[in-house]
Order: structure tokens, then sequence, then C-alpha cells
């Protein structure tokens, strides 16, 4: 079934049947120490005035966060996780950074749930940024093992120079967020296929095209470096190649890829066409996604793209897969699971 629910997620979660979702995507505040607000447009797609706050992201260590992070080790061991690690954390960031130890403490709360509702061949995706990923990849590890810690990916999210202080420049722009990617265990869901892409700039690399698509041209001749090969120097259609390297395949092959059109013909000199291969599997950086463009936008203030989202739920989800959005925002997440026909 579809749902869509409103409140806190860690009430609903806590609800939700154990082993029962195939893809997690979230999307949490990132510890920024600010308030969002979303700006709603008009019929007429004039921005109203009136800015409404749609979520906050600054902490306090208060009372309620102490006892919380006290009961975070027994919350752990109940679903069978050591939590003494925790300990040693918390502990830490008692003395240092309280605000900090606050935000972890609603992240691990939550995230100790996250892992009870994966299926066994289950992933998680945690977006987040440089201001608290290592922190996160450490509760991460906790949770789910550090050998089912998959990837960090860099997903750049604005091109060129990035955010940085206006008054005098002493650090570098911040342009990316960051992906932590983790598997419930050591079988789980990739669709490598799926999401595999052709070269970014397969037209520089591939300039030439024929009926069968994209190709380059290659010598059909072996240098000469590689050493004499007699019984690659033979003569076809009046062609004789360079002494005594040879070409590069035997004289059958060679008939058969021109029979195929795999050779090309310039004046009396043929080529070999070199295809591109059928795709690629994307790197742990990701500079191909662009912010959501102007007619994607609705005015919410920490929107991601759907490209973002389409590629995370197809490589690691089957149709009518389960995919759950525990920070839904403007509900990117559900409207690409739904046009990729997840629940
Ligand atoms: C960074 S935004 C997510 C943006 C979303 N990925 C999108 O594309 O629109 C974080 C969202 O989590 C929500 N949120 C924060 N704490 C929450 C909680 N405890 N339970 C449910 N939602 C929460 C916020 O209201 C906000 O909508």
């Amino acid at each position: 079934m579809n749902r869509l629910y409103y409140g806190d997620n860690l009430t609903i979660m806590q609800e939700m049947e154990s082993a029962s979702v195939d893809l997690i995507y979230l999307d949490p505040p990132f510890n920024s120490n600010r308030d969002y607000h979303a700006i709603y447009k008009s019929e007429t797609g004039r921005p109203i005035n009136a800015q409404v706050v749609a979520f906050t992201d600054q902490w306090e260590y208060t009372a309620r966060t102490e006892a919380a992070s006290k009961e975070l080790p027994h919350a752990m061991a109940a679903v069978g996780i050591d939590g003494t690690w925790w300990l040693g954390l918390a502990s830490m960031l008692r003395a240092s950074d309280p605000p900090l130890l606050a935000y972890l403490t609603y992240m691990t709360e939550r995230l100790i749930i996250m892992r009870r509702l994966l299926k066994p061949t289950g992933s998680l995706y945690l977006h987040c940024d440089d201001e608290a990923v290592h922190y996160l990849k450490i509760v991460l590890d906790g949770i789910f093992g550090r050998t089912n810690f998959r990837n960090q990916i860099a997903w750049q999210r604005i091109k060129g120079a990035g955010k940085r202080s206006q008054h005098g420049i002493k650090n570098y722009g911040r342009s990316s967020d960051i992906l932590l990617f983790y598997s419930a265990g050591k079988t789980y869901t990739f669709n490598a296929q799926a999401i595999s892409l052709l070269y970014a700039d397969i037209e520089k690399s591939f300039p030439f095209t024929d009926k069968k698509g994209r190709y380059k041209r290659r010598s059909p001749f072996r240098p000469p470096g590689l050493g004499p090969r007699p019984n690659l120097c033979y003569e076809y259609k009046g062609v004789f190649p360079p002494h005594p390297s040879g070409w590069t395949v035997k004289e059958s092959k060679l008939a058969a890829l021109d029979k195929a059109g795999e050779l090309e013909w310039i004046g009396q000199k043929p080529w070999r066409k070199q295809r591109p291969s059928s795709g690629i599997v994307p790197n742990n950086i990701w500079t191909d996604i662009n912010p959501p463009s102007k007619s994607e936008r609705l005015g919410y203030p920490t929107q991601k793209p759907l490209k973002l989202l389409d590629r995370i739920i197809k490589a690691s989800s089957n149709e009518g897969d389960l995919v759950l959005d525990p920070f839904c925002g403007c509900a990117t997440t559900i409207e690409a699971a739904h046009r990729l026909n997840r629940r």
C-alpha cells in the first residue's frame, strides 16, 4: 500500500513491522544550526510573502536528550546490536559539543529503528553533508556493522564556486552533499545495469556514427613495437600491413569484421570501428545530477532533484518493492518511487 504519514517519524516507525522495507532514503536535518523556510507560490506563480517554517535544524542538549542518550545502548541491545560504542562517543561529546550530541542522539534513535525495518536484502542511503558526516559514519558503522558500509558518495550539488563566506575567502567552496550507503547484509539488491551510463563525453570520445550507433576509428595494424608476427602479415583486398608486425587479427576475423560493417574504408585504407561498451556504472562522485530544475521546483527549501532519487531507487530496489523516506520534505522520493513502480 502507498501511504503518507504526518507526524514524528520516531513514533510512526516504532509501529512499523520489522524486515518490511526494501530501501530507505533519508535526508534529515544536517545539523546546520539554522531554520528552513518554504516559499509557496500563489496561483499566478508569484511568491507569497508569508514564509512558513518548514523545519528547524538547531539543537540543544536537554534533560530529554540526556535521558534518550542513556537509553540508546538498551534500544540497540533489544534489536541485537552491541551498543557499547555509543557510551564513548556520548561521553566525549557531552563534554565538547552538547548540541552535536543532541543531534546525534536524535539521529541514532531513529537509525536503530530503520535498521530493524529493513529486509535482509535492503539498503539505506543517508543524505548529509560535511557538517556531521564523520560522526554519522561512526553511528551507522555501530548500527549496521562496518562490513555493511558500501559507499560514500559525493553529489556535486552546486556547480561553480559553492557556498563560502562573503568576507574574505579563507576556505574552499562547499559544493557537495554526501550520501552514506549501507546494506543490511552481504546479499543486497544492486541493479548495476539499470543505472549504467554511457560515457559522459561520448560525442567527443566516439565521434562517428553509422546505423548501429557511435564509434571511433582504430588502426587495424599492430604497432611495430609489439614485435614480428609472420602469421598476421597477409594481404587483404590489396592492402599490406606494416612488415613484420602485421594486422591486429587473423584474416578470417578481419573478413568477418568487414562483412559485419565493422571496418570503415577511407580511400584504400581500412579502419576498425570501436564502439562504446554498453554502459558504465557511475563511480562515487556524482557530477551529472543538477539541482531541481525550475519546472521541478516546488518552493521547498531543501528539495532534492528527482534524478538523484531515480538513480538510488533504480539501483537499490526492484519494481513492487517498498521504499521508505522518513524525512519526506516535499516528497521527492515518493514521486520518484511512484514513477518507477515502487511502493
Ligand atoms: C532536508 S528535508 C527533506 C527534503 C526532501 N528530501 C525533499 O526532496 O524535499 C528534511 C525533512 O524532514 C522533516 N523532519 C524533520 N524531523 C522530522 C521528524 N522527526 N519526523 C518526520 N519528519 C521530520 C522536515 O520537516 C523536512 O521536511
